[in-house]
């Protein structure tokens, strides 16, 4: 059995494709504009802030990378606030460091679950900080009946992380509208990248279905890949961590805008949330769980577990066809491991798939695979 970290593409997308459907919060936000990637938006944003010379931004310090690297090519200066272990801030550090007066409060809300929002907006409100909401691992959740991205003044959103799309970062701007960010040009993204990487987004569809003709298929893709790079087309990485200045400018690709026209989001939220559900069953008791709660609204992007060697538990998952997803491991050019707490998660957290192409017999076996392997829980 195959299963990918990410839902793949297939021709329904394409057919179900119309023009003038109504979509979800932020997909036809007013002020919304589109990247290839999610930092494009990030940096963008930044440097149309202008920050001043001693203006900080407050960012957790549990991170990608990428947003701390865009971040910081728009020339802002970070100060890190400490997550929990539970994925949420410590809302005391963050109080003593908002003292400070921060020009922005960055919040992240990982893998679908939404951060403590009133305390946050209270935070700023008292501070005189702007609220930047990172949804990069967070499209299609809401609390409290809203969306998330919708609280702050400023939202980014990663869309090929939750969609079968190839590429595709939004930046939408809730409120106090920035001049700089109407007189962006970008160019068009090219149209190699997209279609590589739309292909491969279908192979893995059909690998879910049929191993063999799957595997087959990515070899000949691979060869073709090759050839791309033998013939140095120009290639703009997505679902990397990495920095490049050189693609800040690109747009998201055609193909993302024509597949987001034909998605059932309804029904994405719902399968992520029975496959959430379906897998904490079969796990219970056995398995030490990050985040076992699933309130209303949340879309979860993974099914995270603690294990105690992450790096062995992945590939042992992925011999066995799953595509276990490591987010994050530590980054040794990082100027920043973060406190204990963000250590201990980059450590241990290992992410299962339970997107939208995932059917619940393949839930059933990545759970027997988990259990078979007898996974040392986190200390
Ligand atoms: C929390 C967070 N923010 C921002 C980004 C940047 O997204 P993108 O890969 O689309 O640039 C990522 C992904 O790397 C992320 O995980």
């Amino acid at each position: 059995m195959y299963v990918s970290s990410w839902p793949g593409l297939t021709l329904r997308e394409f057919r179900h494709s119309q023009a003038g459907r109504s979509l979800p919060y932020p997909l036809a936000s007013a002020n919304r504009l589109s990247f290839c990637v999610a930092r494009s938006g990030i940096y963008h944003l930044f440097r149309a802030l202008r920050f001043k010379k001693g203006e900080i931004v407050l960012v957790p310090d549990y991170h990608s990378g990428n947003e701390v690297s865009a971040i910081r090519a728009a020339g802002a200066s970070i100060v890190y606030y400490p997550i929990l272990r539970n994925l949420e801030p410590d809302l005391d550090a963050l109080s003593r460091l908002a003292k400070r007066n921060p020009r922005v409060i960055y919040v992240i809300h990982y893998l679908g679950w939404p951060q403590p929002m009133k305390e946050i907006e209270a935070l700023c409100r008292e501070r005189g900080s702007l609220l930047v909401e990172d949804c990069a691992l967070s499209l299609l959740s809401e609390t409290d009946q809203k969306p998330l991205g919708s609280f702050g003044d400023y939202s980014v959103f990663c869309l090929y992380k939750t969609l079968p799309v190839p590429n595709g970062g939004l930046l939408v701007q809730n409120r106090n509208i920035l001049g700089d960010l109407a007189k962006l040009k970008l160019e068009r993204c090219p149209r190699t990248a997209a279609f590589g990487r739309s292909a491969e987004l279908a192979l893995e569809a059909v690998r879910s279905r049929s191993d063999r003709i799957g595997k087959s298929l990515f070899g000949i893709k691979r060869a073709f890949g090759q050839m791309l790079r033998g013939a140095r087309v120009r290639q703009v990485p997505v679902g990397n961590i990495g920095w490049d200045i050189a693609d800040v400018n690109i747009a998201m690709s055609s193909i993302s805008s024509t597949v987001m026209g034909g998605l059932e989001y309804d029904q994405i939220r719902r399968k992520r949330r029975e496959n959430f559900l379906l897998m904490r069953r079969r796990l219970e008791g056995r398995v030490n769980m990050l985040r076992k709660d699933l309130k209303e609204g949340v879309c979860p992007l993974f099914f995270p577990i603690l294990v105690q060697d992450k790096q062995s538990a992945a590939s042992a998952l992925w011999r066995r066809g799953i595509g276990a997803v490591e987010f994050w491991n530590r980054d040794p050019r990082a100027d920043c491991d973060g406190g204990a707490d963000a250590q201990y998660l980059r450590a241990h957290v290992l992410e299962l798939p339970i997107h939208q192409g995932v059917e619940p017999s393949q839930v059933e076996y990545i759970a027997d695979q988990v259990l078979r392997l007898e996974l040392q829980p986190a200390q």
